[in-house]
C-alpha cells in the first residue's frame, strides 16, 4: 500500500530543536527509518515536511490523486490552530494516524486541544521519535484488516 508521512512546521529542525523534549534524531533519520520499516512490511512510503500550511494542504490533495491509502501526520503547531488542514484531511477521506513526539497532555493547556484527533483513526503521542514507528505499525495492522 501507499503510505504518506507528513510533518508540519519546525519539524525540519528535529535533532537540534529542544532535544530534551523532541529527541536527538533528525527528520532525515526518522524518515529513513520509516521508509525501511514500510519496505520491510511490503509497503511504499513517501514523506513531506513543510512550514507552510498551504503546502501541506496541497500535498494532502495530491495524495488523493496518487491513491495514497493511509497518512501518518504530525501537524506540529498546526495541531492546535489549523481548521484548514483538518478540512483537507476530511476532504480527501484518507485514513490518518495523528502522531506527536511529546505527550500533549503533559504540557501547556493550549496543546491539549487538537483539530485532528476526532477525525483520526488514532493518536500516538509521547514516545519521542518512536511515536512514528508505532504509528506506522498501527497503519500496517489497519491495512491488513
Ligand atoms: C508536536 C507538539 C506540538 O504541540 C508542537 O507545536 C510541535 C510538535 C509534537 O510532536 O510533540 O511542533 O506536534
Amino acid at each position: 500500500a501507499k503510505i504518506l508521512a507528513l510533518h508540519g512546521p519546525n519539524l525540519n529542525l528535529l535533532g537540534v530543536r529542544e532535544p530534551e523534549r523532541y529527541g536527538t534524531r533528525s527528520l532525515a533519520e526518522i524518515n529513513a527509518a520509516l521508509a525501511a520499516q514500510a519496505e520491510a512490511a511490503g509497503h511504499e512510503l513517501a514523506w513531506f515536511q513543510s512550514n507552510a500550511e498551504h503546502e501541506l494542504i496541497a500535498r494532502i490533495h495530491q495524495a488523493r490523486d496518487e491513491g495514497v491509502d493511509a497518512i501518518v501526520i504530525n501537524p506540529a503547531a498546526f495541531t492546535h490552530t489549523s481548521v484548514a488542514l483538518r478540512d483537507a484531511l476530511a476532504a480527501v477521506q484518507i485514513d490518518f494516524v495523528e502522531v506527536h513526539l511529546s505527550n500533549l497532555h503533559a504540557r501547556e493547556a493550549f496543546r491539549r486541544h487538537s483539530y485532528f484527533s476526532d477525525l483520526a483513526v488514532g493518536v500516538i503521542a509521547g514516545f519521542g521519535p518512536d511515536s512514528y514507528r508505532l504509528a506506522l505499525e498501527a497503519v500496517f495492522a489497519r491495512l491488513a484488516g
